[in-house]
């Protein structure tokens, strides 16, 4: 019998965990991918240890903050030369990614430990999720984290279940995946598959 270190398993609490555990799944050496919030970076290196030393990986983030300490995390790992960090909006994603991709992350919302009012926004959120399908290679995926919870966190949910609702399911899986036995505004995660 093969036995595996508890701290090994990811313990699901929020769509984080779950993300990450899917795009482990999706990614892999010499893929590209796009981490649309870089925030504090987490997402971004998994990303870029992912798609390895002959993949590429583009980070957006909206505050010079998120993108200075994403580039630290990535420095410390020894990955620079594998990423391309944009301080600018994802809505401007087509303009920098050179695709096709087999994944773009959002985990939406604020920066944990900033300026709470700096959050993502329905309009270009929407945007940034309609580059992302032009940019995604065959199966590739688009995940995004979803906050309800917070202050236009409700406007932008509708947005993007709405997005995620109307894909065509010929072209595209399109799944939701959010805990049942919390509240109602609890967190979730949103899962796009190009078919082909
Ligand atoms: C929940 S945090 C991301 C967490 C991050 N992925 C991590 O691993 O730490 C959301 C981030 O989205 C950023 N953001 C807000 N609007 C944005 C936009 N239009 N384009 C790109 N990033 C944006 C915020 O500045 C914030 O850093």
């Amino acid at each position: 019998m093969t036995s595996q270190l508890l701290s090994d398993i990811p313990l699901l609490r929020g769509p984080v965990p779950l993300s990450h555990l899917i795009i482990r799944s999706f990614l892999f050496e010499g893929d590209k991918a796009v981490d649309a919030t870089c925030g504090n970076g987490h997402d971004t290196l998994l990303l870029t240890e992912l798609a390895g030393s002959t993949g590429h990986v583009w980070g957006f983030d909206i505050q010079e903050e998120a993108i200075a300490e994403t580039g630290r995390r990535v420095s410390d790992a020894g990955l620079t030369g594998r990423v391309t960090l944009i301080h600018a909006g994802h809505e401007e994603m087509e303009q920098h990614v050179n695709g096709p991709v087999k994944a773009v992350l959002f985990n939406l919302g604020y920066l944990p430990g900033s300026d709470h009012q700096v959050i993502t926004r329905p309009e270009t959120t929407g945007i940034a999720l309609d580059q992302s399908l032009k940019l995604l290679a065959p199966s590739g995926i688009v995940m995004v984290s979803v906050y309800p919870g917070h202050g236009g966190g409700a406007c932008e949910r509708r947005i993007v279940d709405g997005w995620a609702a109307r894909l065509e399911p010929q072209e595209y899986h399109s799944w939701r995946m959010g805990q049942v036995n919390v509240m109602s505004d609890a967190p979730y995660c949103i899962l796009v598959q190009k078919t082909a």
